[in-house]
């Protein structure tokens, strides 16, 4: 569904993403994880349009997506939800989820209001409520629902996790079990290593811009490089991870 080619993104002369190259299959959860300044959050905005690459291919589906804008790669089905949430604070939260149907274009989503509610029973509540006003983990959940309002044929997370207390994170990675189980396409970018791998089927390992390491993420949790680098210690596994 989606796939980068030798993908490179540069910061001026700073060279954020060298030579990535990277696959989503159909209905996979795919996890990238790897350090603070990796070059995860450039590689995520380069393939939805937020960046232009300086060399290499994006395609997703039969189309070469390459230097598209944001709003067009939106409009093909590739929804980002962008590291720190980034809602409309002054704005209810119904109009945030209603916001998010511009990128349907004419296609179609399996999830309206109703949909999103169901996935997220607070947000039903809050729905005359300022987004600026929620929580952290609500705001996170908002900004989820929003991107599952423009009908994602791929949903592209970056570090949902991040901030929230264990509990809210729990709850934010059961309903991407429950979006994956229903067939959608999910590319997740974490930190939290243990709870990526414990989440996704096939993980990739980006350090320095570069990917290093891939492979089916029940293998990577086992693999001594992950271990000792990435997983501390197994009493150190996130709890959201040991109950997966
Ligand atoms: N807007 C920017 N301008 C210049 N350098 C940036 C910018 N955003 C990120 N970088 C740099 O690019 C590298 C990769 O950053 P980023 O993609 O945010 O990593 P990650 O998401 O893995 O933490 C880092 O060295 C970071 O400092
Ligand atoms: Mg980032």
């Amino acid at each position: 569904m989606l796939t980068l080619h030798r993908l490179s993104a540069s910061y001026g002369r700073i060279q954020a993403v060298r030579d990535a190259s990277l696959r989503v299959d159909q209905g996979e959860l795919i996890a990238l994880i790897g350090p603070n300044g990796a070059g995860k959050s450039t590689l995520l905005n380069t393939l939805s349009g937020l960046l232009r690459p300086a060399d290499g291919e994006v395609r997703f589906g039969d189309r070469d997506i390459t230097g598209w804008s944001a709003a067009k790669v939106a409009r093909a089905g590739l929804l980002q939800v962008p590291e720190g949430r980034q809602v409309l604070g002054p704005l209810s939260v119904e109009d945030n989820l209603l916001l998010g149907r511009q990128a349907l274009a004419g296609r179609i989503s399996t999830h309206g209001l109703d949909e999103v509610y169901a996935l997220f029973p607070i947000l039903r509540e809050r729905r005359r409520q300022k987004a600026g006003t929620l929580s952290g983990g609500q705001q996170q959940m908002l900004a989820i629902g929003r991107a599952l309002m423009g009908g994602p044929r791929l949903l592209v997370l970056d570090e949902p996790s991040l901030g929230l207390a264990p509990i809210v994170v729990d709850q934010v990675f059961a309903v991407l079990q429950t979006l994956r189980r229903s067939g959608l396409t999910i590319l997740l970018v974490e930190q939290n290593a243990s709870l990526a791998l414990a989440a996704s089927d096939r993980a990739y390992v980006m350090e320095h811009g570069r990917i290093v390491l891939d492979g089916p993420s029940a293998e990577l949790r086992h693999d001594p490089r992950i271990v000792e680098h990435y997983l501390p210690s197994a009493e150190g596994l996130a709890p959201a991870a040991a109950a997966l």
